[in-house]
């Protein structure tokens, strides 16, 4: 069965969904209402996604893959993650320490294919730490890895509740920066923040504030005034401090963070006049963050600039910025395919999942690998 939302079609949840919905609804109006009746957008997303046993990613949903909302890189193919370990082995060799630090492990699927790869190769890795926010995605991770790998390997894993502390070797981050809470801006007499309001029926955009960090951010963007009256668009007032805590939290590290986005220019291109915020629910892609409260991903593209500003504000090198598919080809993804030509239909699913990932209309320049450096110079292949 399906509704249609603004036009969208969409699939009806079931009745505990739609109950769970309610739930998250309640939480956020009493947010609203102590606020004195509006709250910033990053506010609602974060409750969204965030609010303990309620947000999108913090209960418990299937999310990736199929039988989910979206599909990540991890889950169309196992290559991703053995392209990431060619990488990972190419920096052991030139030094970097034999650890890995995963942000937002998802399924936990990229874990896993990273080291069975570095396990293939006959690297002896030290250790593997996960930071992730969801307490319920920690759960599905634990047993989905804990199903995969050996005793051996599951002793080096470790889930951190915080940031670890003197870390050295890679740090790897897939499709962690999209799935922060961002500001919504627009142009109206002025650049002015958005905020959630509720109507009484549902949630609705209202005028925030005409003076606040998000506000100003975007003046200087807009410095010389090119964007037209009415173009919305959104900051992500997350790196800063989060690179700064990530930069803190390391000895010597590589950073290794894959996402969709653009460098600053195309970000906010004159003709993106309506930014790039993007809601999944179940393979339907829409612009509507108020439909189904807590059972939607909400998400935004990555401003690449702004990333590598933060990051080297926080004191990281950059190392430089490059698509998903040469990322991936320079780091052996054709190599990757089975020896065994006999298997016709791995191969065929292989050359699919190679496509997925690298092909300019699928994930391969939409997506882009950012490459970052603490207290090291070493060299990233295809970067
Ligand atoms: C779109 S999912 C990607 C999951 C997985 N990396 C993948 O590629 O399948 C975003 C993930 O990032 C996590 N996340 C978001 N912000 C985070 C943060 N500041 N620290 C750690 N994890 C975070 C979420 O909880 C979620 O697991």
């Amino acid at each position: 069965m399906s509704s249609y939302h603004s036009g969208i079609e969409l699939p009806v949840p079931g009745t505990e969904q739609i109950e769970h919905s309610s739930l998250l609804i309640d939480a956020i109006l009493q947010h609203i209402q102590s606020s004195g009746g509006v709250i910033s957008f990053r506010d609602y997303m974060q409750h969204c996604l965030y609010q303990p046993g309620l947000g999108y990613y913090s209960a418990g949903s299937t999310k990736f893959g199929a039988g989910g909302d979206f599909v990540t890189a991890p889950e169309v193919s196992t290559l991703f993650g053995q392209c990431l370990a060619n990488q990972g082995c190419a920096l052991f060799a030139q030094g970097l320490q034999k650890n890995i630090f995963e942000f937002g492990a998802g399924s936990g699927k990229l874990c896993v294919d990273i080291i069975r790869h570095l396990n293939n190769l006959g690297i002896d890795w030290s250790g593997y730490q996960i930071l992730e926010l969801s307490s319920d995605l920690q759960q599905r991770q634990k047993m989905f890895i804990q199903q995969q790998l050996s005793p051996n390997d599951l002793n080096k894993i470790h889930w951190l509740s915080n940031l670890p502390q003197h870390f050295n070797g890679l740090v790897i981050g897939n499709e962690v920066l999209d799935a922060m809470p961002i500001n919504v801006v627009i142009k109206n007499d002025g650049w002015v923040e958005l905020g959630v309001a509720f109507n009484g029926q549902k949630f609705e955009w209202v005028e925030f504030s005409r003076n606040s960090e998000a506000v100003q951010r975007m003046r200087q963007i807009d410095l010389h005034n090119s964007l037209a009256e009415q173009y919305c668009s959104e900051v992500n007032l997350n790196y800063e401090p989060w690179f700064k805590s990530l930069q803190q939290s390391c000895d010597k590290a590589v950073v290794l963070l894959i996402d969709y986005g653009y460098e600053q220019k195309q970000y906010y291109h004159v003709q993106r006049t309506t930014g790039t915020l993007v809601c999944f629910y179940q393979h339907r892609v829409h612009p509507d963050p108020f439909i189904y409260p807590g059972l939607q991903d909400i998400t935004a593209f990555v401003d690449f600039d702004a990333v590598a500003e933060a990051a080297e504000n926080a004191g990281f090198s950059i190392s430089g910025l490059t698509t998903q598919a040469k990322f991936l080809m320079s780091n052996g993804l054709l190599k990757l395919m089975p020896a065994d030509q006999t298997d016709e239909i791995l191969q065929l699913e292989m050359s699919q999942q190679i496509k997925t990932l690298t092909l300019p209309g699928e994930m391969g320049e939409k997506f882009k690998v950012i490459s970052l450096q603490k207290d090291l110079n070493l060299e990233i292949t295809g970067i």
